[in-house]
């Protein structure tokens, strides 16, 4: 699918298919006006005549519109004001989208003219339309037999005012970039465990750094691990046949030398809860489990297509937790990276237990800039957030504020959690320096804390994704690439400081 900026007159875009906008009660937007008026004010009469008002979701395709190349005109319903939010917006796309597939249409053009977002924002509004209309054509077939149809529609034109085209032609590509990274977290999501292992995530990253120059991947073995004293990541996947990896990968869009910023994810390729076995119902699951290291490899990807001038690093700790013969027993007690000794009280509690090795690691080699771990770490987190916001807990409020505020503008948000000393006595334990389970009172915050032990010198903060990075059950089941859009957003916002600092800073010399 091809996404191209457009400008010129509305009533002269070659389109199987040109969609304009009416909000409520009627009103034409720009675009639709303009239509109207070519067709001697066809549209107006349908709205008289009551077959369309305006009304959010309304659709009404149009063939053979008088004044118009068009070969279709799709008059679709914008609401009232109130009805402009991120979630309305996505929704018309949907049904749009949905429409575009019946009919099998190979090319459409979106007429908006900004009406169709309550922000005053094109770089935003275009970038939106580009990642969802990409996202719903999203097709997981790897592991069927019949696969998918392919998808017919080849060409999508976004019209705008010749004003607005450079920052269209930013969106697009910027836009272009995350759905990549979104498209690509959810696949890696979605392969069932028994394909999508550490040795398979291993050979991912190698195929990132095949297709980008700037990407550059290192793999350590078990072998390699234990050298490191990484036991703490190492116990989770003793229990497993197959083998622990630690995945790295380096973007190099900055200068040599400048400090990076580092994306660590969970990459629990699946999740029995080992010894402390989970239980049966939905354990399927738990193959999403490595939807925080997907976010990481989406990211990467996103922040080489779209070129950003910044060092990042994304760094993913990936095990199968199973209670295998070998597996850690409750009670064990081992030694991380850090040489800070864990008691495994849950064996379930294992994304902590892979985390603090990998944020050690990533903490030793690179003095990161930034540290943000992305996980589906605790149910907590669901009953606490639900499926809609990701939490974030840091040690840094800047840092907590600049994702929060990039997870807004990505409509991809997150919401903050406390980071109070008063939870971590929740860790003691009488056997080690601490233990891996807080109890039941805020598991989330408690899990946060276990990795805040291992960050403390670093400006740090964790994305708990459990209640995002999947949709549970029925049709809509499957990853949904959650936090990349965020974290993509992120490193936007970094790089447009480098390139504001660059800038001050030619205005000295
Ligand atoms: N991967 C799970 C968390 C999870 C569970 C995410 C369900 C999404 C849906 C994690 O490894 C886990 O099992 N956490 C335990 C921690 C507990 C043992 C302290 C949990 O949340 O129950
Ligand atoms: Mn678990
Ligand atoms: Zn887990």
């Amino acid at each position: 699918m091809d996404f191209e900026i457009i400008n010129g007159s509305v009533t002269a875009l070659e389109t199987e298919c040109l969609v304009v906008a009416l909000e409520a009660e009627g009103v034409l937007c720009p675009s639709a006006a303009a239509v109207d008026q070519a067709a001697n004010g066809y549209l107006t009469e349908l709205v008289n005549s009551g077959d369309i008002s305006g009304k959010a979701g309304e659709q009404l395709m149009l063939f053979k519109v008088p004044g118009v190349k068009a070969r279709r005109v799709l008059l679709v319903g914008l609401g009232t004001a109130k009805e402009r939010k991120d979630r309305h917006y996505r929704k018309m796309l949907k049904g749009i989208t949905a429409s575009l597939s019946k009919s099998g249409i190979s090319s459409v053009a979106f007429a908006f003219d900004g009406c169709a977002s309550y922000r005053d924002d094109v770089y935003r509004a275009t970038r939106q339309l580009v990642e969802w209309v990409s996202a719903e054509f999203y097709q997981y077939d790897e592991t069927k037999s019949k696969k998918a149809d392919p998808i017919k529609l080849e060409n999508v034109q976004i019209l705008l005012s010749e004003d607005d085209t450079e920052l269209g032609e930013g969106a697009l590509l910027d836009g272009v970039a995350i759905a990549n990274g979104v498209s690509t977290a959810r696949e890696l999501g979605n392969l069932p465990g028994n394909i999508c292992t550490p040795t398979y995530l291993a050979e991912r990253a190698e195929a990132l750094a095949e297709e980008f120059d700037d990407i550059h991947t290192k793999i350590l073995d078990e072998d390699e691990m234990a050298e490191l004293g990484m036991n703490s990541l190492l116990a989770v996947g003793r229990g497993s046949a197959q083998p622990s990896r630690l995945i790295v990968m380096e973007y190099n869009g900055g200068e040599t030398g400048e400090k990076p910023h580092v994306l660590v994810g969970k990459g629990i390729t699946f999740d029995t809860g080992g010894i402390s076995l989970k239980p049966g119902a939905g354990m399927d699951e738990m193959k999403f489990d490595m939807c925080g290291a997907a976010s990481v490899f989406g990211a990467m990807e996103a922040v080489a297509e779209m070129q950003l001038p910044l060092n990042v690093v994304g760094v993913v700790a990936a095990a199968e937790n199973m209670p295998g013969s070998q597996a850690t027993k409750p009670g064990d007690v081992v030694t991380t990276m850090s040489g800070k000794t864990v008691e495994i009280l849950n064996t379930d509690a294992e994304g902590r237990l892979v985390l603090c090795d990998a944020l050690t690691y990533a903490g030793r080699n690179y003095e990161p800039e930034t540290m943000v771990d992305i996980a589906t770490l605790t149910g907590a987190c669901i009953i606490a957030l639900g499926h809609h916001a990701t939490g974030i807990l840091s040690n840094d409020k800047e840092l907590a504020g600049a994702l929060m505020d990039s997870g807004d503008y990505a409509s991809d948000r997150g919401w903050p959690l406390p980071l109070w000393d008063e939870f971590q006595e929740q860790l003691d334990s009488n056997f080690a320096d601490i233990a891996n389970i807080g109890g039941r009172p805020a598991g989330t915050i408690t899990a946060a804390c276990f990795l805040s032990r291992f960050t403390e010198e670093y400006r740090w903060a964790h994305l708990d994704i459990a209640g995002v990075a999947w949709n549970s059950g029925g049709k809509e089941k499957g990853a949904t690439g959650r936090c990349v859009p965020l974290l993509s957003q992120y490193l936007l916002d970094l790089a447009e400081q480098v390139e504001v600092d660059e800038h001050d800073h030619g205005h000295e010399h």
